[in-house]
């Protein structure tokens, strides 16, 4: 699982690139879209959708709900 902040909006997503096995926690961008770090591949973090290649396949997204200071996901 990944977690953003971007702007004081916060979005979650799946942790693993859909073109390998790499995680996508690692990068800190502040932008919205992550790149993955073995093959820069992209993804837009408030869709998951795939926007850079080699990413095959968007990676999953969740709706996120900040309730008393805690992030609550929904599957
Ligand atoms: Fe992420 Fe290749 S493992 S782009």
């Amino acid at each position: 699982m990944c977690l953003y902040n971007l702007r004081g909006k916060i979005f979650a997503t799946h942790d693993t690139c859909t073109h390998g096995q790499a995680s996508l926690a690692t990068d800190s961008s502040k932008a919205r879209e992550i790149e993955c770090p073995l093959h820069q591949g992209k993804f837009h973090i408030p869709s998951g959708k795939a926007t850079g290649v080699p990413a095959p396949r968007n990676i999953r997204s969740y709706a996120v709900k900040v309730e008393d200071g805690a992030v609550l996901l929904k599957e």
